[in-house]
């Protein structure tokens, strides 16, 4: 039985030493500054080292989040890693994250659901925390999308970067109907049907090999404002609440452009939405908690304020948590 709530404890993130800027980009393949900032609003992104994998950024993000919670290894029972770049086919990269924190205790699993990773990581903690399955759980999204890129083609290496932010949450009595700090509420959705919009185009039972990502840019805009749309006024009315009463809104770091299209069709003030696309790019799994994390970190986001995330990605997958942060 669904009983009590998962409250918000720590929060943390981490981003690779490296920048790669619109101009870096520039003298790699025929783009512009002006051209991807019109685009997308991107400035520049973080690169990962060479041989910094994925795991080595979500244990970073994790230990941040374990530090700021004040908790350590031994308190967290469950550790979730969504991503899309995996260190290896198998073991999940939560089980490598898991063993590098030196928590011995519960399971860890990866979730694949692209840019929606993180949204669909909170969803599923959620409910495994109020069904007694775990008492913490550390949920991360990690990502090195430079490893999936074709660096030649000017139409996606632009718009993508690496990182990973990560969120503790933890179990407790009561209900968050009352007000008290917690998951409000998840919405999760996907549509296999668009698969061909947004893909890469290899992997171990089809090609033997990692692939790269393949994107059509205008019909995935199209459908991430529909989606998003969609998954925000779903997961307001299964909680009850209204726009006017979220404090922040945290959307998935896609394109300056879709969050500006998605704030004005649902009715949300720019100065509430929270936007580093600029500088992290497109970080997939990794954007939400990255941003929740410079917002927490920067003191808009406070002990008590209605956060709404929001996520849209490869499937297609879409959805959106709720939080009494
Ligand atoms: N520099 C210069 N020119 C470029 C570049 C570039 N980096 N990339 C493409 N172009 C050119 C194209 O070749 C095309 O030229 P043509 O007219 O001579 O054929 C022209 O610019 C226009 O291309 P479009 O793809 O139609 O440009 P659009 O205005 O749609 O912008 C973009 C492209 C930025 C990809 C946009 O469609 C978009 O943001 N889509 C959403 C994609 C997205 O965010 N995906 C992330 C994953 S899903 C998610 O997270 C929501």
């Amino acid at each position: 039985m669904m009983t009590g709530r998962s409250v918000v404890v720590g929060c943390g993130a981490y981003l690779p030493a490296r920048v790669l800027t619109n101009h870096d980009l520039a003298r790699m393949v025929d783009t512009s500054d002006e051209w991807i900032v019109e685009r997308s609003g991107i400035r520049e992104r973080r690169i990962a080292a060479e041989g910094e994998l994925t795991s080595d950024l979500a244990v970073a993000a994790g230990q941040a989040a374990l530090e700021k919670a004040g908790l350590s290894a031994g308190d967290i029972d469950l550790v979730l890693v969504a991503t899309a770049t995996p260190d290896r086919t198998f073991p999940a990269t939560a089980a490598r994250v898991q063993a590098r924190l030196g928590i011995l205790q519960g399971a860890s699993f990866d979730l694949q659901a692209v840019c929606s990773g993180f949204v669909y990581a909170v969803g599923v903690a959620d409910s495994m925390l109020r069904n007694g399955l775990a008492r913490r759980a550390l949920v991360i999204g990690a990502e090195t999308f430079s490893r999936i890129l074709d660096w030649t083609d000017r139409a996606t290496c632009v718009l993508f970067g690496d990182g990973a932010g990560a969120l503790v949450l933890e179990a407790r009595p009561g209900d968050v109907g009352t007000g008290e700090r917690g998951v409000v509420a998840s919405y999760l959705r996907s549509d296999g049907r668009l698969e061909d919009l947004l893909y890469v185009d290899g992997g171990p039972s089809s090609t033997g090999k990692v692939g790269h990502l393949r994107m059509a840019g205008r019909e995935v805009f199209r459908h991430a404002v529909t989606n998003i749309s969609e998954a925000v006024e779903t997961v307001l009315a299964r909680s009850g609440y209204k726009i006017e009463d979220i404090a922040w809104f945290v959307p998935h770091q896609a394109n300056q452009r879709i969050l500006d299209a998605t704030a004005r069709r649902l009715g949300i003030p720019p100065e509430k939405v929270v936007t580093t696309v600029a500088v992290h790019g497109n970080t997939s799994a990794a954007s939400v908690p990255l941003a929740l994390s410079v917002a927490v970190e920067d003191g808009r986001i406070r002990e008590g304020d209605l956060v709404l995330t929001e996520a849209m990605g490869g499937g297609f997958t879409w959805g959106a948590n709720l939080i009494r942060w």
